[in-house]
């Protein structure tokens, strides 16, 4: 629960359509004579960024950034201003986290151009009023949400009440100036209470920063998007001169895989419109716990105790009483449902404990009677297993059989465990004896 002031409303409602003031704000227009040139986004010049938001900034919108502390937002949106100022545009840093000093030494480190650059290193949203109309810049940066503070409102930065005022200002001012304004969030794990969730639906687009801490990938993405698409991701290294844009993220992915070592399978992934092949990891090991240990991390956990039950009703792979230890290698995210067939395998693969071919890609969606379906964008993701060296698919025997791959298909997860490994799967020889016996109940 968080406290919120109200400020009342000055009149009430009358009896004209919806108000009796005078006509204010905009007439009602054409939607085909609209004008979209001035609305055309501008680059960064950081490729990945470019990419994530459709081809750059749009005029006018307000875009936020969350992320956790330390992730690099402040990295990352100091190269994209440079990197906007580039082209002669002028930019303004609004720092309420760190004196100029100390971005400057940033930006020093990151061997950016400063011309064009300007900035105030101010928590006063008046003061940052000013500097605007002092500066006159294309884009505004402003870092971050929690540390600005509007004076009208209750004393406390970082409140919902400033955090949603100051954020409302600042909508307010991109749409009347046509400024493109960036603004920097900071979430916490659990997704702080006065934080960016609170001003999602108010800006034009949100972007998320994440990585774990202790790696130098960073991806970005869009999770609302007023001006393009979202689920495109971008990937980023951190690195002794900031943030540098990984083109190649499908090779980096892959890039510590160890090709004999079971439990690991390969599948061609999708992050929005591009091809992304994870390794996903699992270890089966024998438990002492009454109830068997269940750690997902990268996958979704719920999906994995589906799989193993799957696994264990539909083609007799016995993991149900075992510790079972999932996860996605270079702490990217997969979600989609066309990852259980890899991950199935990987499952299987490190019980018998036996490797999969390395040359092998798996991608299918397992369904509660351990059947495979199809996935979409396969011609997509096959051409990138190509290029990264892969030759054999295993895939639902709906996909045909066409593409640059050989393609082996299968119509359910037994056959599937027993074309990669060879064991007779499906409990076939209880189906058997069960038929023979003549009791069998279909
Ligand atoms: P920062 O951008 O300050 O994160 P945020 O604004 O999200 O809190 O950067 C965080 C970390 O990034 C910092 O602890 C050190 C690291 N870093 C590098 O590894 N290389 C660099 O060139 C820079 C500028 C930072
Ligand atoms: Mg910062």
């Amino acid at each position: 629960m968080a406290e919120e002031s109200v400020t009342p409303r000055s009149a009430a409602r009358g009896a004209g359509m919806l108000t009796d003031g005078p006509a204010t704000g905009p007439a009602a227009v054409a939607l085909g004579g609209v004008d979209t040139l001035a609305s055309r986004p501008v680059a960064s010049g950081m490729g990945e960024l470019d990419r994530v938001l459709g081809g750059g900034l749009v005029p006018g919108s307000v875009t936020l950034l969350g992320g956790e502390p330390g992730i690099g937002k402040s990295t990352l949106l100091l190269q994209a201003l440079a990197g906007f100022v580039a082209s002669g545009r002028r930019g303004l840093l609004v720092s309420a986290e760190e004196s100029a000093e100390q971005v400057k030494q940033r930006a020093q480190r990151l061997g950016v151009d400063t011309e064009g650059l300007w900035l105030v290193a101010a928590t006063d949203l008046t003061a940052v009023g000013t500097a605007i109309e002092q500066v006159t810049p294309d884009l505004v940066v402003v870092d971050s949400i929690q540390t600005v503070r509007d004076p009208e409102l209750e004393p406390v930065a970082g409140s919902v009440t400033q955090v949603r005022g100051c954020a409302g200002a600042l909508v307010e001012m991109a749409k009347a100036t046509g400024i493109a304004v960036l603004v920097v969030g900071h979430v916490t794990k659990d997704g702080s209470l006065a934080g960016p969730r609170a001003l999602e639906h108010v800006v034009d687009t949100v972007l998320t920063f994440e990585g774990e801490r202790h790696h130098a990938l960073r991806l970005l993405r869009a999770v609302k998007h007023r001006y393009g698409a979202t689920g495109e991701l971008g990937v980023f290294e951190m690195g002794e001169a900031g943030l540098r844009g990984v083109a190649d993220a499908g090779a980096m992915f892959l890039g510590d895989r160890r090709q004999d070592a079971p439990g690991s399978v390969v599948f061609p992934a999708m992050e929005g419109h591009r091809p992304l092949l994870v390794e996903l990891q699992a270890l089966v090991a024998p438990t002492s716990l009454a109830m068997p240990r269940r750690s997902a991390s990268g996958v979704d956990g719920g999906r994995l105790a589906l799989l193993i039950a799957v696994l264990e009703r539909r083609a007799d792979v016995r993991i149900g009483a075992a510790d079972v230890y999932a996860s996605v290698a270079g702490g990217i995210r997969v979600v989609e449902p066309g990852a259980d067939l890899a991950l199935c395998l990987a499952l299987t693969s490190s019980l018998l404990d036996r490797p999969v071919a390395a040359d092998l890609v798996a991608i299918g969606e397992v369904g509660l009677a351990g059947e495979l379906r199809q996935v979409g964008h396969l011609p997509r993701r096959l051409a990138e297993a190509a290029r990264l060296g892969f030759r054999r698919a295993l895939l639902p025997r709906s996909a045909g059989q066409d593409g640059p791959l050989q393609v082996l298909g299968v119509s359910t997860l037994a056959e599937a465990v027993s074309a990669v490994f060879g064991v007779e799967g499906a409990a076939a020889p209880a189906a058997q004896a069960a038929a023979a016996g003549g009791w069998a109940i279909r």
